[in-house]
């Protein structure tokens, strides 16, 4: 078999199809809300609420672009760990975007899924979860992941319980367990991997965003916050990523050519 008709590991998209120049799946760590809110001598929670008209108007620059995935980080494992009265806010924050988007949202053909633990979050939240994602099951133009209580290592740890589970039960062979597998069991499996993951705000890190489904993403760190974030930070993020080679380990053809 030809080193390219090889994918790489489960999900590798096929070659053309992000693999280079314009990006299938992109994933935005949603950062510095609360940054930008003290700056300007505002309580975090103001920020917060800011970075979901920025949600807003990347969704819709998402689209314009031809990006087809977009995974959102919006709340994480870790997040826990913040003063009740701002996790109280965050929690809020679905609400707050279906209430005031899912309307267009079904409308423009964006399926919408909520990614991450269910354990933690209110009845009435995973309800307003639930509903939007019924309201849009059946759209296939732009699928948008939001990550919501969710962590990287969380999710991996997930997976590994349900396929014991599986063995435990019969249903599987620990041999049956490969890249491609493990994939299908993350709570991204119906998801290609993200070919970019951009992070604004100035953090240079992954934070447990993603990090199975990271493996060959291009990585984008922006100086902007998150409620500043728009369309022209989106497609500078994009000119970024174009410039990159990916190789997926591999070399380069005319590389291969000259090794002879
Ligand atoms: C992102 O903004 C929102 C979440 C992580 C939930 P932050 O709240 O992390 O903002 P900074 O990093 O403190 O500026
Ligand atoms: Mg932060």
């Amino acid at each position: 078999m030809a080193a390219q008709d090889k994918t790489p590991f489960a999900g590798a998209p096929d070659p053309g199809q992000g693999a280079q120049g314009r990006p299938l799946h992109v994933a935005i760590v949603m950062d510095g809300n609360g940054r930008r809110a003290k700056r300007r001598g505002l309580p975090r929670t103001l920020g917060h609420r800011e970075g979901v008209e920025a949600l807003k108007r990347t969704v819709a620059a998402a689209g314009e672009l031809n990006i087809r995935w977009l995974t959102v980080f919006g709340f994480s494992t870790e997040n826990w760990s913040r003063p009740a009265a701002e996790v109280a806010e965050l929690m809020a924050l679905p609400k707050r975007y279906f209430e005031s988007d899912i309307a267009r949202l079904e409308r423009e053909g964006v399926r919408v899924r909520v990614i991450g633990r269910r354990e933690g979050l209110s009845a009435e939240l995973v309800k307003i979860i639930e509903g939007a994602q019924e309201r849009t099951a059946n759209n296939d133009r732009f699928f948008l992941n939001i990550a919501f209580n969710y962590g990287g290592q969380a999710d991996i740890a997930d997976a590994a319980r349900r396929f014991a589970e599986e063995v435990a039960t019969g249903r599987a062979k620990p041999e049956d367990l490969d890249e491609r597998r493990f994939t299908s069991l993350l709570a991204t499996a119906d998801s290609p991997p993200p070919d970019v993951i951009i992070r604004p705000s100035g953090e240079q890190r992954l934070s447990n965003f993603l990090l199975w489904e990271a493996a060959y993403a291009e990585l984008v760190f922006q100086d902007v916050l998150w409620p500043d974030y728009g369309a022209e930070h989106l497609k500078a993020a994009l000119a970024a990523f174009s410039a990159r080679d990916r190789r997926y380990g591999a070399i380069v053809a005319d590389d291969v050519l000259a090794a002879g």
